[in-house]
């Protein structure tokens, strides 16, 4: 059992006579710990951790109006998007954040001013403090946990910590404190999954399958993917023309890599003028790759490289592999943003060292710098990891969060797995069906991520599409089962079953959501290459005009399959937007036709 209330007595008694007591409100808690982590006992009150409070932006209250006045298809400013410089003026932190902090920190834990520094970036304020000072600060206790699977150890604070509330509104999360060390997972799956506990895991070796026999035949679209059923399925027949203008970069996180012959055998079999075709390697906080023989090491880069070169098709359209941190630290979502947008970048500290890479990392072999802001992002941006919403604090979501709306004002378009464990994604050709038949969500054996969150509640552009399917198709579940309020994803889909890629000289079939991603990625790069061959803007974030009225018809309409997990059979899918397949599938020429039609 832990202890709960502020401070144990020999702590608090000492420190809380010197001062008068503050009120004090909750600024995060957590519900329950993430599965696997069990507190073993207090910390020690000498340790010293690296306090860094984060600060809010300026003007988040208005980023979402600022995004739909660029994105929303009846604006007049539709496609206007801001420069990134515009970007970190309006959102910097003001002077007013860093002057409340800092006179919290002084006044109230006692820290000296020379202790403390505030970021480059001017978003986070750093002091080494011990877990005594922090314990008193932020009115909670420190606990190791540890893991029961692998024994290893973390630092977090129990349930909640707290700031004065004339403080809470200048701060956005500080860290360490709730956090947990829960890496991120990439939804590739190149083997079945039998149980339940193995979701969301990849450490399992992969026993993937190898094909012997290459199939070109579209007759076998139900059981091999190939990109030339990805053509037929969605109607995607494309030349890129904007090919010196349009940009779109693929995301893997190290030790995730892949054999760069393996193109050549890709493209020998099903691309044939691509042969020699590399994506450029955009190497963010020491990324490399790593070699390896085990399949599952090279499954998630191999596939997404192979079918977003492949799906873009020709040799002179550049594609961008961000490869995000050293093989020593690795590195999360953070570091890939950190890259992209200055503004953004916690150098000099402000990462959360549970969730995300720290550079420089000091470790042998570590890279030795933090990236920050070295590349300006692609229009579009595919990524086929996760994280399941519970391992993570609201707050550190809402921040990330807010910093793709911040990107996407400038125009980039982020196109993100939904998972691949049902309620908690994919679609495919339904096994003796033919590829000119209706598509199926997945049932068997890897049923799409979709549903409800929890944190992020519905927002207006989904409004119609979600309330007229819970209206017509009522789920069935008792209220506490899923958050009918939350924000509901998927918002599209594509196939994700059984894709034929080249590992190591084999060919295997994955699987995933992993796959879906940047096969639409890729489809909405040629909307993007249109647009641009015609003077106008990129798409940008795409919400709202794909759940507006303007597009309907746009999607091809996924109307049967289902996302079972948690012992239930999850939500169905249904004619009309669904939380197992989103709108639809794309239908290329109708995508493109609308997307021509706005300005
Ligand atoms: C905290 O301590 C580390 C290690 O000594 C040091 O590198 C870092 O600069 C310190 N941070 C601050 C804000 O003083
Ligand atoms: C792929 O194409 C090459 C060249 O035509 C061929 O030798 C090879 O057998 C094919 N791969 C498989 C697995 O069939
Ligand atoms: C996918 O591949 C597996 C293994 O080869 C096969 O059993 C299955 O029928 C294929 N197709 C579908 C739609 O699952
Ligand atoms: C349901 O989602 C909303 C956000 O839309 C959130 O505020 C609320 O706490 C969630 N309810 C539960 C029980 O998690
Ligand atoms: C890459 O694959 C080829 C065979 O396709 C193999 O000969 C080579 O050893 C592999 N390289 C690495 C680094 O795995
Ligand atoms: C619809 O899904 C069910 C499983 O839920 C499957 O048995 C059936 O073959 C699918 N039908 C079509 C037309 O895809």
């Amino acid at each position: 059992m832990l202890l709960t209330g502020f401070f144990t007595l020999g702590v608090a008694s000492l420190a809380l006579a010197a001062r008068t007591p503050v009120r004090r409100v909750v600024h995060e808690s957590r519900r329950s710990l993430p599965t696997g982590w069990t507190p073993v006992r207090r910390a020690e009150l000498d340790l010293v951790v690296p306090l860094s409070i984060g600060l809010v932006q300026s003007n988040l209250e208005n980023l979402e109006a600022y995004l739909l006045d660029v994105s929303h298809p009846d604006s007049p400013n539709y496609g206007q998007h801001w420069t990134p410089a515009q970007v970190a003026d309006a959102f910097r932190p003001s002077q007013a954040s860093v002057d409340a902090v800092r006179s919290w920190l002084v006044k109230e834990g006692q820290i000296d001013a020379d202790r403390i520094t505030v970021s480059k970036s001017g978003s986070w304020i750093l002091a080494n403090v011990t877990v005594r000072e922090a314990e008193e600060l932020l009115g909670t206790e420190y606990y190791v946990y540890q893991h029961g699977q692998d024994g290893k150890e973390h630092l977090a604070c129990h349930q909640a910590y707290h700031v004065p509330k004339h403080v809470s509104k200048h701060v956005d999360l500080i860290t360490p404190t709730l956090h947990f060390d829960t890496k991120i997972t990439r939804h590739a799956i190149t083997a079945p999954l039998d149980s339940a506990k193995d979701i969301g895991k990849v450490s399992r070796p992969v026993t993937g399958n190898v094909i012997h026999s290459i199939f070109n035949d579209l007759e076998q679209c139900d059981e091999v993917i190939t990109l030339a059923c990805l053509r037929v399925l969605y109607d995607f027949a494309y030349v890129p023309v904007a090919i010196n203008k349009n940009t779109i970069g693929v995301v893997e996180y190290t030790p995730q890599s892949h054999n760069a012959s393996d193109f050549d055998a890709f493209f020998a079999n099903f691309s044939r003028t691509q042969v020699g075709e590399r994506p450029k390697l955009v190497s963010i906080d020491g990324g490399v790759l790593v070699p390896s023989t085990d399949p599952n090491a090279y499954a998630e880069s191999s596939l997404d490289l192979q079918y977003v070169l492949g799906l873009i098709g020709t040799k002179r359209q550049e594609v961008q592999l961000y490869q995000v941190g050293d093989p020593v630290e690795g590195a999360s979502f953070n570091n890939l943003l950190d890259g992209l947008d200055q503004s953004y970048c916690t150098s000099g500290g402000g990462d959360d060292p549970t969730q995300d890479g720290i550079y420089p990392d000091p470790q042998p072999g570590g890279y030795g710098k933090d990236d920050c802001g070295i590349v300006r992002p692609a229009y579009i941006i595919s990524t086929s990891y996760g994280y399941q919403e519970a391992d993570l604090t609201p707050a550190y979501m809402q921040r990330q969060c807010a910093e793709y709306g911040k990107l996407s004002l400038t125009g980039v378009t982020f196109v993100y797995s939904s998972g691949d464990a049902g309620v908690g994604g994919r679609q495919d050709v339904v096994p003796g069906h033919k590829v000119t038949q209706p598509e199926s969500a997945v049932f068997q054996r890897f049923p799409s991520g979709g549903g409800f969150s929890n944190v992020f509640p519905r927002p207006a552009f989904q409004e119609k599409a979600v309330s007229t399917y819970l209206t017509k198709y009522p789920p069935g579940y008792a209220p506490n089962i899923y958050n009918a309020s939350g924000r509901a994803f998927p918002d599209v889909s594509a196939n994700g079953l059984n894709y034929s890629v080249a590992i190591n000289g084999q060919f295997r079939l994955v699987s995933g959501t992993s796959a879906s991603a940047p096969t639409f990625a890729s489809i909405l790069s040629a909307v993007n290459d249109a647009r641009l061959a015609l003077g106008k803007k990129p798409v940008g974030w795409i919400n709202p005009a794909i759940y507006s009225e303007a597009f309907n018809g746009a999607f091809n309409d996924i109307t049967n399959g289902s996302n079972p997990n948690c012992g239930t059979q999850g939500f169905l899918a249904k004619p009309g937007w669904d939380p197992v397949t989103g709108l639809g599938t794309p239908n290329f020429p109708k995508m493109l036709a609308k997307w021509l039609l706005l300005p």
